[in-house]
């Protein structure tokens, strides 16, 4: 029995030194000391030990356990040891390496246009709303005072969706869906994109950007129009920027006009940027017509509003000297960057 157990001693001892992983050494506990290992079937076979002997043979038995154990113990310590190395090693960090540089997003052109206007007009107590890009020939058309045969329906080329379902020509159509809403007094700006089946070219896209304002109250003039908008050119151009309304003609607007601003390149003397003229044009507005507000149910005796339609682009190429659209639209990186 002695050497029976000596054997798997050595035995054991010999896989554990020849074991190159932990998993091995797994393997060699449950074979020798495990449940059906091989110490264990020893004490199984008590049964044939004479009576007397038991005890001796029991305490062999587990002294032989305890060798083992202590030897699988100290295999394991030490290969846990040169694992947890091994892995140190590998992903050492080299700290005089220069940083890695994150590239922070940076706002569009358009963006940082289109804030500027909606800080400007929410400062003087106006709501930024929107309205949907498809949208009904009904309201972008029909409900502004533009019916089917109106020649300023062919100034606007048109994708149509269906017959009476259009990608929107303009965000006017938002201050019909406003005014329907039937609450009232009104002062809003509406931001968003537009598609118009142009060709591409330096100052043309078939897929742009206005924004639309409007305002109905009680007692609303042409006056205030002016007054508002004058102030808008001032915040966005600059103190000493004056405003030339010219007339004009827009189906939903009466009386209507073009808005000139002085040249902020030369204060109206005249240069390159303003094309020698010392004006430069920047929206479309007038005072809401009677027939629109009665068509969206609201009483032209009893309110009256101003709208204006701004081009977002326009701004946004002015206020940067961009001189070509469509590198707002190529997201070139480095274009982009210096804004
Ligand atoms: N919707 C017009 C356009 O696309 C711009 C415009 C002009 C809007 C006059 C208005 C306005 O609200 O009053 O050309």
């Amino acid at each position: 029995m002695k050497e029976k157990l000596e054997q798997i001693k050595q035995e054991a001892l010999k896989q554990i030194e020849a074991s190159d992983a932990l998993e091995k050494l797994n393997e060699v506990r449950v074979n020798f000391l495990g449940k059906k290992g091989e110490l264990t079937a020893v004490l199984k076979s008590m049964k044939d030990v004479a009576p007397e002997d038991r005890p001796k043979v029991g305490q062999l038995v587990n002294e032989t356990r305890e060798e083992i154990e202590k030897v699988l113990e100290t295999a394991k310590t030490k290969m846990e040891r040169a694992v947890r190395e091994a892995k140190m090693k590998s992903e050492v960090i080299d700290v005089t390496l220069p940083a890695k540089k994150n590239n922070v997003g940076h706002r569009h052109p358009n963006t940082i246009a289109l804030e500027e206007v909606e800080r400007i007009f929410v400062g003087m107590g106006y709501e930024v709303v929107e309205g949907p890009e498809v949208e009904k020939d009904y309201y972008n058309f029909e409900a502004l005072n533009i019916p089917a045969d109106h020649p300023a329906k062919d100034e606007q080329d048109t994708f149509y969706v269906t017959g009476d379902i259009l990608l929107r020509t303009q965000t006017s159509p938002v201050q019909v869906r406003e005014m329907e809403k039937g609450k009232l007094p009104i002062r809003m700006i509406a931001p968003g994109r537009v598609f118009r089946s142009d060709e591409v070219d330096a100052t043309h896209s078939p897929s742009f950007h206005q924004i639309e304002g409007l305002v109905i109250d009680k007692n609303i003039t042409f006056a205030d129009l002016k007054g508002t908008l004058a102030e808008f050119a001032k915040e966005l151009f600059g103190e000493e920027t004056k405003v030339k309304f010219r007339p004009h003609h827009f189906p939903f607007t009466e009386p209507s006009a073009e808005v000139d601003v002085s040249c902020f390149k030369c204060g109206g003397k005249g240069c390159r940027f303003c094309k020698g003229s010392g004006w430069i044009e920047i929206l479309g507005c007038g005072m809401v017509h009677p027939r629109v507000l009665k068509t969206s149910g609201i009483d032209p005796e009893e309110y009256s509003g101003f709208a204006f339609g701004v081009g977002l682009e326009r701004i946004a190429l002015l206020k940067y000297e961009i001189d070509d659209m469509r590198l707002l639209y190529e997201n070139d990186i480095r274009f982009l960057k210096q804004f």
